[in-house]
């Protein structure tokens, strides 16, 4: 079954061929992450108009690379939450025309269950059940997968997602947007223990997470640092701050894991490309007798590879979608 995959819930605009969910034909990714550096951030509106302006030619061009016809196409699945709510429509008013007019079903799909189903494209073998650490730059949740469409939230960040905190503390280390590569970069020259940075816990929940705090003494850091005309070690901030992201999401993967009686993890996000955060898992992995997956830097970011991945999984499910599919800035994985 090959299906058309359309991602555009944030500043990637995506549309890739996949065939059996595991089978990437073709890949398409038009980044706009070059424009929203200029203002730090990613601009809501900017990023819309964007999506608007390649979505139907980066179509066509996933088409041509994977060597098929519009009517080779078997459904078409989106991207239909959470997101930046203008640029997910652009998406979803996409595939549902596509879909309506190729006369074929449209499937709707949970972007970060997406990222999670990056990794069975890069890991034939891997099937549910697994405990799964969706880290982006939007999301940040340990989720007991249960089956391909059988989800259920352990723990979910209270307030900033890993990856925001890293585009943040970048920032205000004046590196460039989106921060968290220049970050991992950095922090490679660094040394551990330069700065003591407040690793949170949220009370009466042992697998929530909150990283504003954080994000708060890395900017007061610099700020001190920049009135005080003191110099600040920007490396070893970076790396201790690194430190610290994964002290808080590290340790929780594994108790989940646990908890749930699950013996294998699974990676998921941006974040995921973090070398030291990737190492910590390896590490911790290997104490508990855990089998890690992490999907290569290629599948980690936004992509539309993984929309199919997923898709497959949810049509195989039952799951289909009407013209009347709306967009929607949040929604629980669970739900999706
Ligand atoms: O998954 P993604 O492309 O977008 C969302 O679905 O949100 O994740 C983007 C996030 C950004 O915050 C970016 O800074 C972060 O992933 N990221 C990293 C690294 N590479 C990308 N964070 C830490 N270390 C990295 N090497």
């Amino acid at each position: 079954m090959k299906i058309l995959a359309v991602e555009s819930s944030c500043d990637e605009t995506a549309v890739a061929v996949v065939e059996d969910g595991r089978r990437v034909l073709s890949d398409k990714i038009a980044s706009q992450a070059d424009m929203h550096a200029l203002y730090g951030g990613v601009v809501p509106e900017i990023a819309s108009r964007k999506h608007v302006e390649v979505i139907a030619a980066l179509a066509d061009e996933a088409l041509k690379e994977a060597d098929m016809a519009r009517g080779d196409i078997d459904a078409v699945a989106v991207t239909y939450a959470p997101g930046l709510i203008g640029a997910v429509l652009v998406g979803v008013n996409f595939a549902k025309a596509a879909a309506y007019a190729l006369g074929v079903p449209l499937i709707p799909v949970h972007h970060v269950r997406g990222h999670i189903a990056a990794n069975y494209i890069a890991f034939p073998e891997l099937e549910p059940p697994f405990l799964a650490l969706a880290i982006s730059g939007g999301n940040t949740l340990i989720v007991d997968v249960k089956d391909y469409t059988d989800l259920e939230v352990i723990g979910a960040t209270r307030d900033d997602a890993a990856g925001e905190c890293f585009d943040k503390a970048a920032r205000v280390l004046g590196l460039p947007y989106p921060g968290g590569a220049p970050m991992d970069a950095l922090a490679q020259q660094g040394t551990a223990g330069t700065y003591d940075l407040p690793r949170a816990h949220v009370n009466g929940s042992d697998f929530d997470m909150s990283f504003s705090g954080l994000k708060t003494a890395v900017v007061n850091l610099a700020h001190n640092a920049a009135q005080t005309g003191r110099e600040l070690d920007k490396a070893s901030l970076a790396l201790d701050f690194t430190n610290a992201v994964s002290d808080m999401l590290v340790p929780r993967a594994m108790a989940a894991a646990q908890q749930c009686g699950r013996t294998t993890v699974v990676v998921a996000g941006g974040v995921a490309a973090n070398s030291i955060i990737r190492a910590d898992l390896q590490r911790a992995c290997r104490e508990h007798g855990y089998r890690l997956y992490v999907p290569p830097l290629s599948l980690c970011g936004d992509n539309g590879a993984m929309i199919g991945a997923q898709g497959y999984y949810e049509f195989r499910a039952g799951r289909r979608a009407e013209t009347d599919l709306n967009a929607f800035a949040t929604l629980d994985i669970a739900a999706g």
